[in-house]
């Protein structure tokens, strides 16, 4: 006999069948009622055992964490908490799993003991959640860019481009680290590395996503992209997914409009496809929120601050008004930002963006036109001759989630910023082609798809939303 998924169990309309379910066993009261799930829903499927007909030898395995199949008649559960159960005529222990060494117990464990536990955790309700409720985020993502026909592409991973200019870049090399070849200066003589010069890790699939949007017109990519940004926070991974729309002939207030409408649709899919797992998330965090003092709780649910984004415009504000409000602000003039804002021109750090988000506005926040120095070298400059058209989408409990720009599609102006920057015109020449031939306005951005599984599953470490993080010193499993 075929088993048949709890999730679908659960959801059946006819009962008194005889079914099987397979999954691993959460808990095993009275030694009576397994708790069983499969993976295919939060929800669990209660398991009667005839414990008077099934040998004692056969109870005693009946443990957290071990794989079963169980056989028998599905009915209506006569204990409330579950609409069905199955009476159980057979049950088989397929994977034993010994309670004094199985680290994943039915009781409260600490979100760092599941970081360490990281192969295990995804056994556990909010892991489990958060698991699904990724999984389909991802493929709205594909849903929403294919439904408006933006072609998929699949950008390297291994490249010699440093696309934001940051260098915080993974070396990616085939050469002896302990007998490194050197050249007449006594420089490495990357000649000799594997592609015949240095590479990377890609920090971003930009650059060579916009020659293909000068081509298709509308392209998107979603890929692994690396950093080697030393900030131990719980924003920051050395490794992470990020989706990167780039479109012909969008400006900056395209590109606002279609970074908004792009997040509220995805939002919207996982509310209406995610509903169980959601709730389940929603009610862990009014639970972990009781600790906390009165005033650092959230003022809305999880499921609320999901609806308030989708039902309300986000904020336009230039950098130069957020500047105004900045200075003006409380913890500034009191001096309780670390850093304070003095003049126009100073990079905004986390705090302040979750000033202008939480405090100020208290909603999701778009801020444009930054100064041309704060920001990467392919973004259009203004008419004032020191903003860029760029823009950075701020979130509650997030800071920031999206940033993209109008790129700079004149040919002179962006050779002379690279000049001043000290970029090699050489190395992007392929890059200045899409401005050599048929150049045209264009603008996209980058979402990091971790900062939005956190916000949409309310979790507040960016560890807990990725299957197997890794971070500075850590790249366990
Ligand atoms: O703002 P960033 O650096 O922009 C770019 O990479 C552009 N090339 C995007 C574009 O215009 N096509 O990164 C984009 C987003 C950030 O807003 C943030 O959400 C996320 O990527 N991000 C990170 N997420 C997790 N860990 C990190 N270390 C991240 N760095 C950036
Ligand atoms: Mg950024």
């Amino acid at each position: 006999m075929r088993h048949t998924k709890v999730k679908d169990l659960l959801n059946s309309t006819t009962t008194l069948q005889e079914v099987n379910a397979k999954g691993w066993v959460r808990t095993f009261r009275n030694n009576q009622f397994i708790a069983l799930n499969d993976g295919s829903t939060i929800n669990n499927i209660q398991c009667v055992v005839d414990f008077e007909n099934t040998a004692d030898e056969i109870l005693k395995r009946i443990t957290t964490g071990a794989a079963v199949s169980v056989t028998g008649t599905l009915v209506e559960s006569k204990g409330s908490g579950q609409k069905y159960e199955i009476q159980v005529a057979k049950l088989e222990i397929l994977g034993d799993s010994d309670p004094e060494k199985f680290p994943m117990q039915p009781k409260k464990h600490s979100l760092e003991f599941l970081r360490e536990n990281a192969h295990l955790r995804v056994r556990t309700n909010a892991f489990g959640a958060i698991m699904r409720i990724r999984s389909v985020l991802s493929f709205a993502v594909h849903n929403y860019f294919q439904q408006k026909g933006f072609v998929y592409v699949n950008t390297p991973i291994i490249t010699g481009a440093d696309a934001e200019g940051a260098g915080e870049m993974f070396q990616v090399t085939s050469l002896p680290l302990d007998n490194l070849p050197k050249n007449e200066e006594g420089n490495i003589d990357y000649k000799k590395d594997f592609f015949g010069k240095h590479t990377n890790l890609t920090v971003s699939g930009q650059l060579e996503g916009e020659t293909f949007a000068m081509a298709l017109g509308q392209i998107y990519t979603f890929g692994p992209t690396f950093r080697a940004e030393n900030s131990n926070t719980s924003r920051h991974l050395a490794e992470f997914w990020m989706i990167e729309p780039e479109v012909a002939f969008n400006d900056l207030d395209d590109n606002m409009d279609l970074a908004e409408d792009f997040i509220q649709y995805v939002i919207k899919y996982a509310l209406d496809n995610c509903g169980d797992d959601l709730k389940f998330l929603e009610g862990r965090l009014l639970e972990e929120e009781k600790s906390k003092p009165q005033a650092e709780r959230s003022e809305m649910t999880l499921l609320e601050k999901l609806n308030f984004v989708l039902e309300n415009n986000f904020k336009r504000v230039s950098y130069t008004e957020a500047i105004d409000i900045l200075r003006e602000s409380t913890p500034n003039k009191k001096k309780k930002f670390s850093y304070i804002i003095k003049e126009w021109g100073a990079d905004l750090q986390s705090e302040h963006e979750r000033y202008l988000v939480e405090k100020h506005f208290k909603c999701p926040v778009i801020l444009f036109d930054y100064p041309a120095n704060i920001k990467a070298f392919y973004m259009r400059l203004n008419e004032d001759g020191k903003t860029v058209r760029a823009m950075d989408i701020l979130f509650p409990g997030i800071g920031e989630i999206v940033g993209g720009s109008q790129r700079e599609e004149r040919f002179d102006v962006l050779v002379e910023k690279m000049k001043a920057l000290g970029i090699d015109e050489k190395e992007l020449s392929w890059y200045l082609d899409t401005r050599r031939f048929g150049s045209a306005t264009h603008s996209g951005f980058g979402l990091g798809f971790e900062r939005l599984v956190l916000f949409v599953t309310g979790m507040s470490n960016i560890r807990d939303v990725i299957p197997f993080p890794r971070t500075p010193m850590n790249a366990e499993f």
